[in-house]
């Protein structure tokens, strides 16, 4: 008796575990921090995109509870009972007619704020939206800011600069496949396509001094899950400053240890590369590194920028990116570089501010 009635227990015990276990998930889901949320309204898109929205929550809700009770409900009433036999049917004409409508109905009210929000977001941009153009590369976002003529006056790399409250109009290309730009809290998600044109139109309405954490939403190669980038949204005063920090050349490099990584930097196989604007180095392959200093992450979001992560970085890219396009220019990963000399060249790369 003693032992049936353990028994019984640990049998109750056990049914209840997978059901402590979902409700720990579910409180551990709701403590999670969201920094790539798009219910975070941050641009005029998401403003749109939050209607439709809001709809298929309700609704899958709706249907969710229905179909659970539903289920819960019939196992209940038509269980079987000894001396009731159950009933054979053979289709019921008029269930399944509602049963088809219900969801044409449910479709339909999805479809006119989803279409009616699309086509808002497909207006075309305002003539006095600033011009950007974004260029995908495995595994980094280029971004060139462009005049009214759509000459480039400013090329930088994985870190966005947007004015809060101006229109812009960005341009998505790609040099090698396919990659998706994609900011969750501000704007919607366009493809990066090679030799298509592609374009997003939107407003940054937040200025906030965290970045906006964007990604490539697109399966592109070995790293893209490190193909991130951020946006800062500025007051438009902010925004100004930086852009006219951004737009100057270099300097020359100060103290010995980046003085040393100047020189280093201008003799070795980087600047066929790299461009740093008033120097020698003027490569087209990789990020423009006029103001690296400036950025906060280095191999697009991957690292914190610091003297650290930077040699890091140079010594051996694949070790930090699996894929890296960019050569291991240490010596201990087959490259010609000391981790001094790696050290003096990171020193000078942070002092590009
Ligand atoms: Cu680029 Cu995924």
């Amino acid at each position: 008796m003693r032992a049936t009635r353990l028994g019984l227990t640990s049998l109750r015990g056990r049914r209840l575990l997978p059901l402590l276990a979902l409700v720990l998930l579910v409180a551990l889901l709701v403590a999670c921090d969201a920094p790539q949320s798009t219910t975070e309204i941050a641009g005029n898109n998401n403003d749109k995109l939050w209607e439709p929205y809001r709809v298929v929550l309700v609704l899958a809700a709706i249907v969710f509870v229905l179909v659970l009770v539903l289920t819960l409900g019939f196992s209940i009433w038509f269980r079987e009972r000894p001396g009731r036999p159950a009933r054979q049917i053979h289709g019921n004409t008029r269930l399944e007619v509602i049963w088809t409508l219900i969801p044409v109905a449910i479709v339909a009210m999805i479809a006119i704020p989803t279409f009616d929000a699309l086509f808002k977001i497909d207006k075309d941009p305002p003539a006095d939206a600033m011009k950007i153009e974004a260029i995908g590369h495995q595994w980094w976002f280029e971004f060139r800011y462009l005049d009214d003529k759509g000459e480039t006056v400013l090329t930088t790399a994985n870190e966005l600069h947007l004015p809060e409250g101006k229109p812009v109009t960005i341009a998505l290309r790609s040099v090698d496949v396919i990659h998706s730009f994609w900011v969750p809290a501000i704007s919607g998600k366009v493809d990066m396509i090679p030799g298509h044109d592609n374009n997003i139109s939107f407003t940054a309405t937040k200025a906030r001094p965290e970045p906006y954490l964007g990604q490539c939403a697109e399966l592109c190669g070995l790293s893209h899950a490190n193909m991130r980038f951020r946006v800062f949204v500025q007051a438009p005063a902010d925004f100004d400053n930086w852009m006219s920090d951004q737009k100057k050349d270099s300097t020359s490099a100060t103290g010995d240890l980046a003085s040393e990584g100047e020189q280093l930097f201008a003799q070795s196989a980087c600047i066929g590369c790299h461009t740093v604007r008033g120097t020698s180095a003027q490569g087209k392959v990789g990020p423009d590194l006029t103001h690296v200093g400036s950025r906060t992450t280095v191999a697009a979001g991957t690292l914190e920028n610091n003297a650290q992560n930077l040699a890091r970085w140079i010594r051996n890219s694949a070790d930090v990116k699996p894929g890296s396009k960019m050569p291991p220019q240490g010596a201990s990963a087959g490259g010609t570089l000391t981790d001094d000399q790696i050290a003096a060249i990171a020193a000078y790369l942070l002092s590009l501010r």
